[in-house]
């Protein structure tokens, strides 16, 4: 069977989080219409797995078979190689609940003090996945790699935004413009890889 978003489709974006409804609307809006989980009163699922690709599937299987429609749904997080791979599918967690990134920032300095590790290599990494109700489901994943920086610097962006510098630039992606984070951004290669794919 070959999967395919026919254009006009009615999507769900599987999320609450209202920054990446925008995001996802964006990235599909033209060509779909565009609901979220939160317009249509879905329960928001835990992110029991411990991969992205995992948590992205999970989120769009239950937006699909809940809604009747196709689900769209992200997961996304910072990697550090001196971490082991940490904060990863934790990142946002490491904000806490009053989402402070400010506060995981200074934590993912600290831890990397602890490790007196001073390998400052990191990546994002965004999983994609897309899910049929009561059928298949599928993942993209895309990944930007670069260095970490502290202390943070710029007010762009979101997350982990100020200590992270992709590799082959100088600034922090706090401080790029958002159409030049877009072109090179995790999220951007994981859904050139879904459209390859499915449109
Ligand atoms: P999720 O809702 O579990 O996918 O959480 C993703 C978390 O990863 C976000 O809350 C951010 O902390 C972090 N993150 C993902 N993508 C980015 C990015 O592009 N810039 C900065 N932080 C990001």
């Amino acid at each position: 069977m070959t999967l395919r978003l026919e254009p006009g489709a009615r999507l769900v974006a599987a999320t609450h989080n209202p920054g990446k409804a925008r995001e996802l609307a964006e990235l599909l809006g033209e060509r779909f219409e565009v609901v979220t989980a939160g317009q249509l009163g879905l329960a928001e699922p835990d992110e029991p797995e411990t991969t992205f690709a995992g948590n992205a599937m999970v989120k769009a299987r239950a937006a699909a078979d809940a809604s009747g429609l196709v689900a769209i749904a992200d997961d996304s997080g910072l990697c550090v190689a001196a971490l082991e791979g940490a904060p990863g599918v934790h990142s946002a967690r490491w904000a806490g609940p009053g989402r402070d990134f400010a506060h995981a920032m200074a934590l993912v300095e600290s831890r990397l003090a602890e490790s007196e590790d001073d390998d400052r290599t990191a990546w994002f990494v965004c999983a994609l996945a897309v899910a049929w109700p009561k059928g298949p489901v599928v993942v993209f994943e895309g990944r930007v790699d670069g260095t970490l920086t502290f202390p943070p610097r710029g007010n762009r962006g979101f997350g982990y935004d100020p200590i992270f510098i992709p590799n082959g630039r100088k600034q922090t992606f706090g401080e790029m413009r958002p159409e030049a984070k877009d072109v090179i951004s995790h999220r951007a290669k994981a859904f050139e890889a879904l459209k390859a794919s499915l449109f």
